[in-house]
């Protein structure tokens, strides 16, 4: 997936011949700045894949002068040995971190040597601040190095001009650092670590400019802060899944203007929260796939107008598909398999298959829902309806007799039964075959599907 650009870099200014020349710098001249590296940062997912916006945005001042951790040794490189100050102090925090690397298995850390940090310094990536001249180490993108060290806490809260710090797939222990001083950091993904057990790191509440939060397959647990989803008001994604989160999920879920929230494969319980309702002009993608979610399926969901993917599959959710689903226009990928769902499919959640709505995937196998909507059957006999044990009369592998009986015995139905359909409805006709088999063979260009793979 093509990076953020970081397209505002600018060439290296003249002014630097004269810090150099006035710290009586004699090694300038081997040197030119690396303009090629300035373009792109190949991010793969987890990487914040086609989100546009530039470093932080105005602000624009000097970042804080921090003391540098103390200088090396004078064989070591100097100071005016540097494009700039930045990137002098930026090398010496890099050169602490890297004596803590235990493991590089692909030998990324050779290339930390020398003063050409921008240039060929493997992960390291130089863009100009808003409202700066010099270049300053503006992104680190890890992602696939498979470095282990105990912490990065040092290490990426000392890069003052951070923007990105992406890390999938690597072995850092230890603790989220505290980035609330980062005045342009807006993408954290620290995402298959090994990141101490812990609650969720509530410092990363403080990023408010953050546009991706990614901390998927770590072993967070216990339950989301109210805050995740009121703290960041320009967020494009949160991926939580893959932890050991739990407890009810935040009731102001909805007021997140998030694009594609993942919140799969942990333990939440409770029902999904009404405010989704208010996500309907934002959310894209929402999984709250293989939970322990529970109460009657809401009739919210159907108000998500712009999502293409809304997994609620493996829970425990009850009720009727609400009327309200036939809204959905364009919903591609409708998953509610493994629930203890009932009652009839509703036909005009079908026919968002073929009446200019987009439905390329209806999953609703694993179930106890009783009969098909008269289209639903067109949709199993071209495959994009899954109704495997359910107890639907003549559909092919149903459940038991017994294990219907024994269900509808047990359970008191008392979900509200909801019958009205919020949206106007064009008048159908439409095919947009083609277009959702082309969806249906693309799953994964979903990004929060992709976020499932570590
Ligand atoms: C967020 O961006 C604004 C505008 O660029 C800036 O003034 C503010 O300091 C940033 N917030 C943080 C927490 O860095
Ligand atoms: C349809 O959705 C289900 C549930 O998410 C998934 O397992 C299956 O692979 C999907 N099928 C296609 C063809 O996309």
């Amino acid at each position: 997936m093509a990076g953020p650009p970081l397209s505002r870099s600018r060439s290296l200014p003249r002014r630097l011949l004269l810090f150099c020349f006035l710290v009586s710098c004699i090694a300038l001249a081997t040197r030119t700045a690396d303009a090629s590296r300035r373009d792109l940062i190949g991010i793969s997912i987890g990487g914040g894949g086609g989100i546009s916006i530039g470093i932080g945005g105005g602000g624009g001042s000097s970042p804080s002068h921090q003391q540098p951790p103390s200088p090396p040794s004078s064989s070591e490189p100097q100071a005016c040995d540097f494009e700039n100050e930045r990137i002098y102090r930026a090398y010496l925090v890099i050169q602490r971190f890297k004596n803590t690397i235990t493991s590089d298995p692909q030998g990324i850390t050779r290339s930390w040597t020398g003063t050409d940090v921008c240039g060929s310094y493997k992960g390291f990536f130089c863009e100009s601040p808003p409202n700066v001249k010099d270049r300053a180490l503006a992104s680190v993108d890890f992602n696939g190095y498979m470095l282990r060290s105990a912490s990065v806490v040092g290490f990426v809260d000392a890069l003052p001009d951070l923007a990105l710090f992406h890390a999938n797939s690597n072995d850092f222990g230890g603790l989220v650092p505290n980035l609330r001083a980062l005045q342009y950091f807006y993408e954290l993904d620290f995402s298959n670590n090994k990141l101490a057990p812990c609650t969720f790191p509530t410092d990363v509440l403080g990023l408010t400019n953050a546009t991706f939060i990614d901390i998927r397959f770590n072993r967070f647990y216990a339950d989301l802060p109210y805050g995740l989803f009121c703290s960041f008001p320009i967020v494009e994604a949160i991926f939580v899944n893959n932890n050991q989160f739990s407890g009810s999920l935040p009731a102001n879920l909805g007021d997140s203007p998030v694009n594609y929230l993942s919140l799969a494969n942990n333990r939440f319980t409770g029902p999904i929260p009404s405010s989704i309702a208010r996500a309907a002009g934002t959310l894209l993608e929402v999984l709250f796939l293989n939970n322990r979610l529970s109460g009657c399926l809401p009739y919210e969901l159907g108000l998500l107008a712009k999502a293409t993917v809304i997994d609620a599959g493996t829970n425990q959710l009850t009720g009727t598909i609400p009327a309200s689903y036939a809204c959905l226009r364009k919903v591609e990928q409708l998953n509610l398999a493994d629930n203890l769902l009932y009652g009839v499919v509703p036909d005009a959640l079908c026919r968002l298959a073929y009446d200019g709505g987009h439905l390329a995937n209806l999953t609703l196998s694993g179930n106890y829902f009783t009969g098909l909507g008269a289209c639903c059957w067109d949709l199993l006999k071209n495959g994009k309806l899954n109704v495997d044990r359910n107890c639907i009369p003549y559909a092919p592998n149903q459940r038991s007799h017994q294990e219907c009986a024994g269900f509808f015995h047990r359970t008191k139905m008392t979900c509200p039964v909801s019958t009205h359909v919020p949206c106007y409805h064009k008048s159908y006709g439409v095919d947009a075959g083609a277009e959702e088999a082309k969806a249906a063979a693309e799953e994964y260009k979903y990004r929060t599907y992709s976020a499932l793979k570590p």
